[in-house]
């Protein structure tokens, strides 16, 4: 057999042998095809300077086998030999797996170098994705330096150039999304920090330029530390390579002797439309990474961070508890401040017991009273960090990421422990375990407020910090999973700072942002939608003013903004008078009423944020969600796929008032009505 198709849910994923058996080559990848596709070739122009092999879209390859274009393997044995030439070291194995899924392992080797590449394809049947990493194995009696270590890369057909959409952002302003108009050369976009960071989100998706609803590919990497994504101009072929793995630039993997590594999974979709049908085919695939999407590890929240921050106080907290309880609120969690020496952001991470001055008890007390008032109890840690003034920098000083003879430098007062160093790991899951153990506690939400600069250890070499730091963060949230499956884990890092499809796969939830203020969030969420999930989107309703988006919002606005993922709520609760408060149940009851079609429905994204009115809906079989906000008296009418032009629709909107209309009034569009004004919600079911 010389070419290997993987069936998807609506195309297909073909490839074959490369010339000269120096690996495998693309032969199509996008929707069904009625004829097998034919081995790439390559125009008569591309004849000089180069081999076929620097052109043709190669499932993974190596520098050393191709040198013009770019390599997704750079590797140099300490002896001087550099680089790989690849070719086919045995069988190409095909197997279907018991999902329908087919996987696809083709051995590689170059013989000189003694260094081996076993690529990984994998098809998911009832998806148009198609997962891809290697192994590499170094079987020399040298040591091995992977100067990029990369498992392979993904060639889309886009024609001349691309249009690229990239996901970029800051601190308060995650995941923006840009279109860059890519005509040549490579954009490249990745994280130094040795966590996903907030300024980049590792997914790039390319469409042929100037058609924003045509056929694209998008590109995801399930990595959570330091990461590049390229995307690289191939003006020879019409296409685009996208490729990405640990980043090169900061890092390198070097394997002993007989070790071998499993570089991270790039995942690659094709989807046929706009960027809402990108966002929801994502969104479908992400849901076989999470081990639940129903509401148990979705819960309502209650953070009391903004409430107390560090001034947490047993008889204030249950205060607190006294009322989330009367709102509908499913889980009260207890954020940065209740550990052993914590009374501002200058000291105590790392000590990781309840603060016997404010907690003189325990912990014990204040989760069973919370438990006593029905709602489950949560915990905030930052398990990575260390604050110098702590007893546990104090006894291990030589735990925190350091590089050799450079003086430390804090970042919010506070270091990073390397839980690449397995005495760190080990305390860092016995801390974890102790904790959630010494107590009814079913939350934790873990974070992570700092980049991480001077990765490595006192010694020399360390280049592999990150690479290590992420790993042992994945046993940890394995281990989590594993012995005490009962706790939600929502990951956090000062916002959205460590957000990828890795992440996804570990945990239930994630804290978008640490940007709260409404009209901002919207923004945020927007582009979060995009490429990430509604169920693991958690969003709050925060007090007035908020210190970025100072400008006025009503509740409702702000519940209806957060009611678009994952509802919470971090409001001071005591400040709220009694309508305040009924107004919230109100809405805490409406979502979760309505919170199945939020985080099971189709997306679709009415306008823009920045424009004047703005929507989300969620459609889910015959019920749908709409969430709408204006501003300047913004007018908003929003079509909801699915409708059937035959069917009879009830509609509540946020006000009360019930209508109902045939599908084919809806097909035309449904005005808001702007129940509070500024903002409306409706809910709909087919009749
Ligand atoms: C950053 C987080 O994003 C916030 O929600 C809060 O937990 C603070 N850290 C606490 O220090």
């Amino acid at each position: 057999m010389s070419t290997w198709t993987l069936p998807t849910a609506s195309g297909s994923y073909v490839v074959g042998f490369a010339p000269d058996d120096q690996g495998l080559v693309l032969h199509h990848w996008g929707g069904p095809t009625e004829t097998e596709p034919p081995a790439p070739s390559l125009p008569r122009r591309a004849a000089s300077f180069v081999r076929d092999v620097d052109l043709l879209p190669m499932e993974a390859t190596a520098l050393g086998t191709r040198d013009v274009h770019a390599a997704e393997i750079v590797a140099r044995r300490a002896d001087g030999v550099r680089g790989l030439r690849l070719s086919l070291a045995g069988e190409v194995e095909h197997r279907v797996e018991d999902d329908g899924g087919t996987w696809l392992v083709c051995p590689l080797a170059d013989p000189v170098a003694q260094v081996a590449v076993e690529l990984h394809l994998r098809s998911h049947p009832s998806h148009d994705v198609i997962t891809k990493w290697a192994t590499i194995r170094n079987d020399s009696g040298h040591a091995v330096e992977l100067l990029r270590g990369w498992g392979g890369a993904f060639e889309a057909p886009t024609g001349e150039g691309a249009q690229v959409e990239v996901r970029t952002g800051a601190w308060s302003r995650e995941t923006t999304a840009s279109v860059v108009d890519l005509t040549a050369g490579t954009l490249s976009v990745g994280s130094r920090q040795g966590i996903t960071s907030h300024t980049a989100a590792p997914v790039v998706t390319v469409r042929p330029r100037g058609v924003p609803d045509g056929d694209a590919w998008s590109v995801a990497l399930a990595w959570s530390g330091s990461w590049r994504l390229a995307v690289d101009v191939v003006m020879v072929t019409g296409s685009v390579r996208i490729a990405g793995g640990p980043d090169d630039e900061s890092g390198v993997l070097t394997l002993r002797p007989g070790e071998s590594l499993v570089t991270p999974t790039l995942a690659g979709l094709w989807a046929h439309g706009d960027a809402d049908v990108v966002a929801n085919a994502w969104h479908a695939y992400q849901r076989t990474l999470a081990r639940s999407t129903g509401p148990e590890h979705r819960p309502v929240v209650y953070n009391s961070w903004y409430a107390t921050t560090f001034d947490v106080r047993l008889e204030h907290q249950l205060a607190l508890a006294d009322v989330a309880a009367g709102l509908g609120v499913e889980v009260f969690v207890v954020d940065d401040g209740w550990f052993r020496g914590r009374t501002s952001d200058r000291a105590g991470l790392g000590d990781w017991e309840p603060d016997p001055a404010k907690l003189p008890d325990g912990l014990a007390p204040l989760a069973d009273a919370v438990r006593e008032r029905g709602m489950r109890f949560g915990l905030w840690v930052e398990p990575e960090a260390v604050n110098p003034d702590s007893d546990l920098y104090r006894t291990h000083p030589e735990w925190v990421h350091h590089v050799a003879g450079r003086p430390l430098r804090t970042l919010r007062n506070q270091y990073v422990l390397d839980l690449g160093r397995p005495e760190v790991e080990e305390w860092v899951s016995g801390t974890l375990r102790q904790l959630l153990t010494s107590a009814d506690i079913s939350y934790l939400k873990w974070d992570m407020n700092r980049a991480i600069t001077d990765g490595g250890q006192r010694t020399p070499g360390g280049d592999d910090w990150s690479w290590r730091h992420t790993q042992a963060y994945y046993r940890v949230m394995t281990m989590l999973r594993e012995e005490l499956g009962h706790v939600t884990v929502e990951a956090c890092a000062g916002g959205g700072g460590r957000i990828d499809l890795a992440v996804l796969e570990h945990s239930d939830v994630v804290w978008p942002s640490d940007e709260t203020g409404p009209r901002d969030r919207l923004a945020i969420q927007h582009g979060f939608l995009g490429v990430y999930p509604s169920w693991v989107m958690s969003s709050w309703v925060t007090d007035e003013p908020d210190v970025l988006d100072a400008e006025h919002a009503s509740l409702d606005f702000r519940f209806v903004v957060a009611s678009a993922g994952v509802l919470g709520i971090g409001s001071d609760l005591l400040g709220w008078d009694a309508a305040t408060r009924a107004r919230a149940a109100e809405h805490v009851t409406r979502y979760r009423r309505t919170r199945e079609v939020v985080h099971t429905g189709q997306l679709h994204r009415h306008g823009t944020p920045a424009g004047r009115a703005y929507g989300v809906t969620y459609t889910l079989g015959d019920r749908a969600v709409v969430l709408a906000w204006r501003r300047d008296g913004g007018a908003l009418a929003v079509t909801l796929p699915g409708t059937d032009p035959a069917g009879r629709y009830r509609i509540v909107w946020g006000s009360g008032q019930v209508e109902e209309r045939t599908g084919d009034e809806l097909l035309s569009g449904l005005a808001v009505p702007w129940s509070w004004g500024d903002c409306d919600i409706a809910e709909l079911v087919r009749l």
